[in-house]
């Protein structure tokens, strides 16, 4: 961690007197291979007192890793825990079985090694535990950290991006800890502290120049309402996966939990000032966690009213300063409705009742159960409707979406970009998305979907869904050349293809995902290539060609069958 230079100031904070600290700048890592440790370690928020902690390459909180879109990248995630834990990709564009979703699990001692090509655009991504049921308690003891993902178009652009001095990733966070033994208290109903990058009571220098803050809502459960206490005016460039078209003027910007943005502030010719940016939990509505209190749900010390979050100290200008906010940015095309198929989301759960009340579309989540399927390259339109008495961040794995329309109207400019997130009013707030997964498919690996309230998340409000290959026909997703089957899908056959440098003889058999054998034919097997038919199956699914010789070999094969 670089420190930036160390200073204490007091200021009235709340009304009572705190020492600020300088914010670290997490370590940054880049490359082709990335290497992340997770482990049990010991942070000291409060000087002299060891609180317990879980993180990335250190004590609390993560390096950031920095991608280039385009770029291969192995993610070497070592799991030194001794649980077992999952790492997540939050919001990259990437195959369910590189996703880090429950489904990915580490084992303790075991190294995870997924390679991927980085397809994002250039945006703040974040990366967490998700293991089901721990993903709070692995979150809130500081498992997270944030990745930045670079591309042409960004730079192209006239925008700060020196790390750490006009280009600031800040990870804004609700905690809770026990105020006597200064423990991390996993539960998010009264969270006593706020921090940003680990700290309590931030501050952090900035140049008196345009500065970017990159903005992460890291919290378990609240909503970021953040402002300037002079009334500023700033400019957010990203939302959660991309530029958005141009630079949004804004006076308050609202962060659910796993939400991003990246704004431009221009602090040129403010040397020498201080400023903070402000939570301005008082104007947030009735049910928006860190609001006012709905319907009995308890209120925490920094519930509903404006507090600073963290200090702003301007210093000297840099030897080459941005001084200028860009007009434009990018071009964002959502992908249009026709051919589309609409689904709809129904967000259940009231703080009166019990977690277990807390369900999207009258279910829990379970493990072993699809929630749906599609086929790649389907245009998804997604209705979700919150009838809770809270409001829910809603977020979906593997690829970006588009907010066509919130509460009914058209959302506000800062929310058409590119997203991951978004956040539902209470009370029957609605949310129109579209997608479409054009990269990816997997018939046994789902993508989830889930309230980012990372209590409500290990409680089931998340679901899953299998994205299918898009066209009729057999594809083989294992990986042996020398046992494969073709995507023949004339004459209701599959064609297997057997490479062999022997002769033998031997049994192929289409067994199903239960086990069960469907079809069955026998194979003369000479040196060389050899083809043999079997009969489709009489449904779409995935399954196993098993190949037995009678030297004993056995050779399996998976595939995916799409009537
Ligand atoms: Cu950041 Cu599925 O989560
Ligand atoms: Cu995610
Ligand atoms: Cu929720």
């Amino acid at each position: 961690m670089k420190k930036q230079i160390f200073l204490t100031a007091l200021v009235i904070n709340i009304g009572i007197l705190n020492a600020q600290t300088l914010i670290p700048i997490p370590d940054t890592l880049s490359g082709a291979s990335i290497n992340l440790t997770i482990d049990d370690s010991i942070h000291q928020f409060y000087t002299g007192y060891n609180t317990t902690t879980i993180a990335y390459n250190g004590s609390y909180l993560g390096p950031t890793i920095i991608l280039n879109k385009g770029q291969n990248v192995t993610m070497n995630v070592n799991n030194q825990l001794a649980d077992t834990t999952t790492t997540h990709w939050h919001g990259l564009h990437v195959a369910p079985m590189n996703d880090g979703s429950p489904h990915n699990p580490i084992l303790s001692g075991n190294i995870w090694s997924p390679s991927f090509t980085v397809m994002d655009n250039a945006a703040t991504y974040w990366y967490h535990p998700h293991l089901h049921g721990k993903t709070m308690s692995q979150v809130v003891k500081g498992a997270a950290g944030l990745i930045i993902v670079r591309d042409a178009v960004e730079a192209a652009l006239v925008l700060p991006r020196t790390y750490g001095v006009d280009d600031i990733p800040l990870v804004c966070q609700f905690q809770t800890i026990d105020t006597i033994t200064k423990q991390i208290v996993i539960d998010d109903e009264l969270d006593n502290i706020t921090m940003v990058n680990g700290t309590i009571n931030p501050m952090v220098n900035v140049p008196a120049q345009v500065v970017r803050l990159r903005i992460l809502n890291a919290s378990s459960h609240r909503v970021l309402q953040f402002g300037f206490n002079d009334g500023r005016t700033f400019n957010q460039i990203t939302s959660d996966d991309g530029l958005l078209n141009a630079p949004v003027a804004l006076t308050r910007l609202r962060l659910g939990s796993g939400e991003r943005a990246e704004i431009l502030v221009d602090f040129s010719g403010q040397n020498g000032n201080t400023y903070y940016i402000n939570q301005y939990g008082n104007e947030l509505p009735s049910g928006f966690p860190g609001g006012p209190s709905s319907m009995g749900d308890p209120i925490g010390p920094y519930d509903n009213i404006t507090f600073n979050f963290l200090q702003i100290n301007v210093v000297a200008p840099t030897a080459a300063p941005i001084t200028t906010i860009p007009t434009t940015l990018t071009t964002n095309t959502p992908w249009s409705t026709s051919g589309s198929t609409s689904m709809n989301f129904l967000i259940q759960g009231s703080p009166m009742m019990s977690m277990t009340n807390f369900v999207i579309n009258g279910v829990q989540y379970n493990e072993s159960v699809i929630n749906f399927t599609k086929q790649q390259d389907d245009v998804m339109v997604w209705n979700i409707t919150n009838n809770s008495m809270m409001a829910h961040p809603f977020h979906i794995h593997g690829n970006h979406f588009f907010i066509t329309s919130l509460d009914g109207g058209t959302p506000p400019a800062n929310l058409q970009g590119r997203k991951d997130v978004v956040l539902l009013a209470p009370q029957g707030g609605t949310a129109t998305l579209i997608t479409k997964y054009e990269d990816f498919n997997d018939p046994i690996m789902p993508y989830m979907y889930h309230c980012h309230i990372l209590s409500h998340e290990d409680n089931g409000m998340m679901g899953q869904f299998i994205i299918n290959p898009s066209t009729a026909g057999v594809n083989d997703i294992s990986n042996d050349s020398n046992f494969s089957v073709s995507s023949f899908n004339v004459n209701g056959s599959i064609e297997v293809f057997v490479n062999s440098t022997k002769e033998t003889k031997g049994e192929i058999v289409l067994v199903n995902s239960l086990g069960q054998q469907i079809k069955k034919t026998s194979a003369e097997i000479k040196i060389g290539q050899n083809s043999y038919l079997i009969n489709h199956p009489e449904s779409s699914g995935v399954y196993f060609i098993v190949l037995t010789t009678e030297n004993g070999d056995v050779f399996q094969n998976k595939l995916a069958f799409i009537k």
